[in-house]
C-alpha cells in the first residue's frame, strides 16, 4: 500500500502552541510526517541554535509515534525527494498568510510537481500566534502561558536571561 510521508518545514524558533496543534493534526492524516528545521541562510540570527530548537520539538513530539524530528539545508524539494516525501505540510492562520504561502507552494510545485503541499489550519485560538511575537514577548517579560508548552517557557526565560547577562557584561565607555 502507498505510504504518505510528509514533510512539516519550518524555522520553528521556538515550537509554539500552534505549530504543535498542527503536527497532532497532521500525524492524523499522513502515515509518516517528518517536521523539518530549516537551516535558513536568511535566518542566520536565530534565537535558538538549531541543536536547541531540534530538542524542544523532540521533547515535545516524543509522544507520537509517526512524527520524527530532523533538519535541513539547501532547497525543501529535495529534502523531499531524498526522504521520498509525497506531500508537504503548511499552517494558514489568516488570509494574510495566503500570498506568501501561495507563493511558495506554487515555487516549489514548479521545482518538483511529485510533491503536493497540503495547507491545514490550527485551531482557532491560534490564530494570532507566531513565533515571533512568542519571542517578543519573551524579550518584553509578557506572559507566555497557553502560547508555548511549559519546557518550551522555560528554556525562552533562560535564554533571555543569558542574553541579559551577555549584554551587561559588555563594558560601557
Ligand atoms: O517557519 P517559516 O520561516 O515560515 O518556514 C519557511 C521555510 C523554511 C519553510 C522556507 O523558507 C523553506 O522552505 N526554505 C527552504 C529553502 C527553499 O526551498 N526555498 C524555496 C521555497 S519556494
Amino acid at each position: 500500500m502507498r505510504q504518505i510521508i510528509a514533510i512539516y518545514p519550518g524555522s520553528f524558533d521556538p515550537v509554539t502552541n500552534g505549530h504543535l496543534d498542527l503536527i497532532r493534526r497532521g500525524c492524523q492524516l499522513f502515515d509518516q510526517l517528518i517536521v523539518a528545521i530549516a537551516r535558513n541562510p536568511e535566518k542566520e540570527s536565530s534565537f535558538f541554535t538549531l541543536d536547541e530548537r531540534m530538542a524542544m520539538l523532540q521533547a515535545m513530539t516524543a509522544e507520537l509515534e509517526n512524527v520524527m524530528v530532523d533538519a535541513f539545508e539547501g532547497l525543501l524539494m529535495n529534502y523531499c525527494i531524498e526522504k521520498r516525501a509525497n506531500a508537504v505540510l503548511r499552517g494558514i492562520r489568516a488570509v494574510s498568510d495566503y500570498e506568501f504561502e501561495l507563493q511558495m507552494a506554487l515555487m516549489n510545485r514548479k521545482i518538483e510537481p511529485s510533491v503536493e503541499t497540503v495547507f491545514m489550519m490550527p485551531g482557532e485560538k491560534y490564530s494570532y500566534l507566531s513565533s515571533r511575537i512568542v519571542r517578543e514577548i519573551a524579550l518584553l517579560g509578557g506572559p507566555l502561558t497557553g502560547l508555548v508548552p511549559e519546557f518550551v517557557e522555560k528554556q525562552l526565560r533562560r535564554k533571555v536571561a543569558e542574553r541579559r547577562a551577555a549584554a551587561d557584561a559588555i563594558p560601557t565607555k
